[in-house]
């Protein structure tokens, strides 16, 4: 059976992804059935760029075809950032309440409500030699933080044509419409060719 590594520690996104890809004739393994817990600095000005950092290194360091994935938020009031700084920006807060609070507030101020979601997917299969796979959703940043499912920015982004927030939507919802979601369908299309 060919193996597929999947570049993540995140026991979350692991879970995830080895459910998709259940129906499919690989054995997909994870940075843990490797015992791998270095990382490569993700120093990329793209998410597109951190993912390749990531799969690019997996492949290096286990000669296995790899894919790595990388998100994040980006708020038109905060002229489209953290982006690819998304979790260092919601760490620079004392609590996720506070880092949500500032975002509501400058959306308030400069009545500016739009954000997306962006997940690039990298899949690097022999040295130097990657495929991209991006995934988007569109939404706004809600007047308050709402709901208890999922993790991250979903308490204050409404997806486009919904009226309530990530957070509050099940996570089999969550994960019909998101970003992450999106860039994976992609990636098992070009698999499955
Ligand atoms: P990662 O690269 O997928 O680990 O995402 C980096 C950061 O972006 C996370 O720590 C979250 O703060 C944020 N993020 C990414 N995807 C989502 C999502 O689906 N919902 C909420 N926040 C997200």
């Amino acid at each position: 059976m060919k193996k597929l590594l999947f570049f993540s520690n995140n026991k979350n996104k692991i879970i995830e992804i080895k459910k998709i890809f259940n129906n499919f004739n690989l054995e997909l393994l994870s940075l843990n059935d490797l015992n791998i817990s270095e990382e490569p600095e993700e120093n990329g000005q793209t998410f597109e760029e951190n993912a390749k950092i990531k799969s690019d290194y997996g492949f290096i360091k286990t000669g296995i075809p790899c894919f790595a994935d990388d998100s994040g938020i980006c708020i038109e009031s905060l002229n489209w950032k953290p982006g690819v700084l998304s979790k260092r920006f919601l760490n620079k807060f004392k609590s996720n309440e506070a880092c949500f609070d500032n975002i509501i507030q400058s959306t308030k101020k400069n009545s500016k409500q739009n954000a997306y979601f962006k997940t690039s997917i990298s899949l690097t299969i022999k040295d130097n030699q990657n495929v991209i796979f991006n995934g988007k959703i569109d939404g706004k940043i809600s007047e308050q933080a709402k709901g208890g499912f999922g993790f991250g920015y979903d308490p204050i982004f409404i997806p486009k044509n919904y009226n309530k927030t990530l957070a509050e939507l099940s996570t089999q919802e969550k994960n019909k419409i998101s970003h992450r979601s999106i860039a994976v369908k992609k990636l098992i299309s070009f698999l499955s060719n």
